[in-house]
């Protein structure tokens, strides 16, 4: 399904209209237009205050309350996504393939854009493999109308919003694939064919490269399985680029995690653990967004993908690992596999003497309990101001980060007998060790977002949906354009 928006010069008749109130109903203007007077809209709300429709003439119209903005702006921006996505239910329930959003006076640019980005955002739904069945509509029309004293939003930032929407709807369709439609090798493929649609290069490493690049970690891992790992490189560097050398985004890409010797014994683990590849679906969908829409940022996109296996092949605790870095990692948990195909990823991204380096994975479980589903945990050690910034990002898109701290005393959690340190430490402070068994491969500005949480839901989130949420994408696209272009 592709939707498209557009700025329209008047209001139509014939083509259903969401009017956005930007104040309360008595402020409502006589006449929108000469031809669209008032007395044809009708306000309707159900008993929640979500906005209803109601038909007249063949015209549902639809009236969004009004949002006070007594309130941060970002929650108020958030409350507007949050109309967007019920607008985006009500489409959905009636079938509509166009409609007209018109802009009330009062109402921001940013708090318009908001709308329609949750609209947009909660219209996805994941198209089943292997269903033949057309999805009941294929292109949605929305048409933008501004009063006259609106502050009007250009074509071009509405096309930019799209691409950004059509990123996380990418990130959230990888995520939702089948494990069997993502093995390394499809997912491979798959990478390259979408460098070619959206303009940004790819090189995938088989086995042969990755040994010759001594990705102890990565292979160790890969071990246990009849497929083999691949690491996937991505490269967007536009002649115009404001940075000399690269922002490095590393993403964790575990096909399925059945945990190894470690066998994940929970079925409700095991259930979403196809979305363990979520950290390497956020970076894919972000450099599609920043090349697709010309941002001039030299961008690099590392991603060790591999299946976290179980067969007589496999890691056994006790093992001991010589990862791409010369560490040697004694394996005292299989499950901990996260942190050694990323640390490989993060010990190459060294060569290429990166401006920062960000990396996403769906990392512990520690990071879900600690916080919930409700924002991701950051770690890292970039200076304070950048990492204020980035919680502002944070706040602005809506996907919420917590640091957790990287002190000092946590490096004792790690120390091993038999090797240079152990890849899991122990029951406490989950999130916070494998931040810290990270940051032994890392000699550069550096931070590790653990998105094990936002990154899949079990049940329906506002516009986030359920399942694949995209996570990572708006916020990185929203930090990286205000911090480095
Ligand atoms: N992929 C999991 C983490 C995870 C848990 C992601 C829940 C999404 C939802 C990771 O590889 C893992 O198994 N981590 C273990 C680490 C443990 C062995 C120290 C965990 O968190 O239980
Ligand atoms: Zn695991
Ligand atoms: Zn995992």
């Amino acid at each position: 399904m592709q939707i498209f928006f557009t700025v329209r010069e008047h209001l139509s008749e014939s083509i259903p209209c969401i009017y956005l109130l930007g104040e309360n109903f008595d402020n409502i203007p006589s006449t929108f237009s000469d031809n669209f007077p008032v007395s044809s809209l009708v306000h309707y709300f159900d008993k929640e205050q979500h906005p209803a429709p109601v038909f007249l003439d063949n015209q549902v119209v639809f009236a969004v309350p009004y949002l006070a903005p007594t309130q941060e702006t970002y929650i108020h921006n958030e409350k507007m996504r949050n109309q967007g996505n019920l607008v985006a239910g009500l489409i959905q329930k009636h079938s509509l393939n166009k409609l007209q959003v018109f802009s009330d006076a009062v109402l921001s640019k940013e708090s318009v854009l908001c709308f329609l980005e949750g609209l947009n955002l909660g219209s996805y739904s994941y198209e089943k493999k292997g269903d033949s069945e057309e999805y009941f509509r294929d292109t949605l029309q929305v048409e933008v109308v501004f009063s006259n004293e609106t502050e009007h939003i250009e074509q071009e930032e509405l096309e930019k919003l799209t691409t950004l929407c059509d990123a996380v709807w990418l990130t959230r369709d990888l995520v939702n694939d089948p494990p069997n439609f993502k093995k390394p090798s499809l997912y491979g493929q798959k990478i390259e064919e979408l460098g070619k649609e959206a303009g940004f290069e790819t090189e995938i490493w088989n086995k042969e490269r990755i040994t010759a690049e001594r990705m102890g970690g990565l292979l160790g891992v890969s071990q246990a399985s009849h497929e083999d790992a691949i690491f996937a490189k991505l490269t967007y560097s536009p002649k115009e680029a404001t940075n000399d050398t690269p922002i490095v985004l590393v993403g964790k890409g575990v096909t399925f995690d059945i945990g190894g010797s470690n066998i994940k014994t929970s079925m409700a683990a095991l259930e979403i653990m196809k979305s363990d590849m979520g950290g390497s679906a956020s970076v894919i969908g972000l450099i599609y967004a920043l090349a697709k829409n010309n941002i001039p940022l030299y961008v690099v996109g590392l991603l060790p993908i591999t299946d976290n296996s179980i067969s007589n092949k496999g890691l056994v605790p006790g093992d001991v690992i010589t990862m791409r870095s010369g560490l040697t990692v004694e394996i005292t948990n299989t499950d901990g596999e996260g942190r050694l195909i990323m640390a490989d990823a993060l010990d190459y991204a060294k060569e290429l003497a990166p401006e920062l380096v960000i990396d996403l994975a769906t990392l512990t479980g520690n990071a879900v309990r600690a916080i919930g589903e409700e924002g991701a945990v950051f770690m890292g050690n970039i200076d304070e101001t950048l990492k204020r910034a980035l919680e502002k990002s944070g706040k602005e898109t809506y996907e919420r980060l917590v640091e957790f701290p990287l002190w000092d005393e946590y490096k004792e959690y790690l120390k091993s007998d038999v090797a240079d340190i152990k890849n899991v430490g122990g029951s406490f402070a989950g999130a916070i060790i494998a931040g810290k068994f990270l940051e032994h491969f890392v000699d550069f500005d550096w931070v590790h977002l653990d998105i094990a949480a936002p990154a899949y839901l079990m049940k329906p989130s506002s516009y986030r949906g359920k399942n694949g949420t995209g996570t990572g994408v708006r916020l990185l696209y929203h930090f990286l354009i205000e911090q480095f272009s």
